[in-house]
């Protein structure tokens, strides 16, 4: 089943939204098989961020993003990569609508709450990198209640 990494920043933590992200994703229907809390070094982070490394943000970024510590997460599901961005909303807060995690929580893009990857490559590539000692396996009971 595919999978992707999901992450509550610094931000989301501090404000008390890890609760509320986590249960957007159980309510939709996928199913959490990752989840740690961590303060994650530079050296992490400049391979996760790796693509943005000559933005004008970035430093701002590496700041944002070692200010406090994360949770990270693996969720499974059924198309779970693209719905896991739908479920976040816009990188730009305000771009986001009501019922997304950005548009109903945040303002600013430097302070948007939450990380998805953003493809089924990335997201195998950011699972390795956050999860090196893997995440579990485990058959759902409700797993014929949600697909058909
Ligand atoms: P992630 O899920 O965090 O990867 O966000 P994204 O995929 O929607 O956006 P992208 O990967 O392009 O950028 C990663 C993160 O860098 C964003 O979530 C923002 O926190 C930050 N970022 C991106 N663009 C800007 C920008 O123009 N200005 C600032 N200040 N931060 C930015
Ligand atoms: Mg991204």
């Amino acid at each position: 089943l595919e999978r992707t990494y999901i992450m509550v920043k610094p931000d989301g933590v501090e404000r008390g939204l890890v609760g509320e992200i986590i249960k957007r994703f159980e309510n939709k229907g996928f199913q959490l098989v990752g989840l740690k809390f961590l303060s994650p070094t530079r050296t992490i982070l400049e391979k996760h961020y790796a693509d943005l490394s000559s933005k004008p943000f970035f430093p701002g970024l590496m700041t944002y993003m070692t200010s406090g510590p994360v949770v990270a997460m693996v969720w499974s599901g059924k198309g779970v990569v693209k719905a896991g961005r739908v479920l976040l909303g816009e990188t730009n807060p305000l771009a986001s609508l009501p019922g997304t995690i950005r548009g109903d929580f945040c303002i600013d893009v430097g302070r948007n709450l939450c990380h998805g990857s953003d493809s089924v490559e990335n997201a195998e590539k950011e699972i390795a990198l956050w999860f090196t000692e893997g995440v579990v396996s485990h058959n759902r009971v409700v797993e014929r209640l949600i697909y058909e």
